[in-house]
């Protein structure tokens, strides 16, 4: 069997990590074995790069430190933890990946997508995912974000324009990359989501 690699993205609370494991629920009945991994994070490494990205002051890092810091976590977690596996045939479903710094940093950051790509090309070949579901509610994800901030990270706890671009820019790779990247509605029971996101990934199952 050929692994395939999932990404499931979206801004903040709408409902990723319960789809996360409703959608390995699901493939599992449908007797596929998945691993799940998150980033940043996922490895040895990245994990300790995660403590440096989220913790401590908003202006700890430059957002080109903080851009850096999110491709040197992600090269250690394709190396150590997504080629391995997929090269032993399984599957990957990893909450967050390249997109994530693509709207974050680069579109919300005001890095520029180009420069994050570039970074990507450098840290990891640019080896991306065979889907990226991005989950997606109306108004601009402000209602999610109510609900979330509370326990919020140095990330998670900016400003509401900011979340307002990192929503827009998942638009607009969406519209860049159809065929990798699909906007799958949040809205809904969460039952209804996790079948939108297999209807989303049906042409990959075997
Ligand atoms: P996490 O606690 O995993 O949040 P969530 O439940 O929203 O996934 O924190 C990850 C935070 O890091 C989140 O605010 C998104 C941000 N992030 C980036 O800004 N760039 C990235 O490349 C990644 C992977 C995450």
């Amino acid at each position: 069997m050929t692994g395939r690699f999932i990404s499931l993205e979206g801004g903040e609370g709408v409902g990723k990590s319960t789809q996360l494991l409703a959608l390995q629920a699901a493939l599992a009945e449908g007797g596929i074995d998945c691993l799940t991994t998150r980033e940043p994070g996922g490895s040895a490494g990245a994990e300790a790069i995660r403590t440096l990205l989220l913790d401590g002051d908003e202006g700890r890092w430059s957002i080109q430190s903080e851009a850096l810091l999110f491709a040197a976590a992600r090269a250690d977690h394709v190396e150590k933890t997504i080629r391995p596996a997929l090269t032993q045939g399984r599957w990957v479903l990893s909450d967050r990946f390249l997109d994530s710094s693509l709207a974050y940093q680069g579109g919300a950051g005001g890095l520029g997508l180009e420069t994050v790509r570039t970074l990507h090309e450098l840290g990891s070949q640019g080896f991306l995912p065979d889907r990226t579901l991005v989950l997606v509610l109306g108004g601009g994800n402000e209602r999610a974000r109510a609900r979330d901030s509370a326990g919020s990270d140095r990330i998670g706890g900016r400003s509401a324009d900011y979340h307002r671009q990192v929503d827009e820019a998942f638009r607009l790779i969406a519209q860049q990359e159809p065929e990798r990247v699909r906007l799958v509605d949040a809205s809904g029971t969460p039952a209804e989501v996790t079948q939108r996101l297999l209807d989303a990934i049906a042409d990959l199952l075997p």
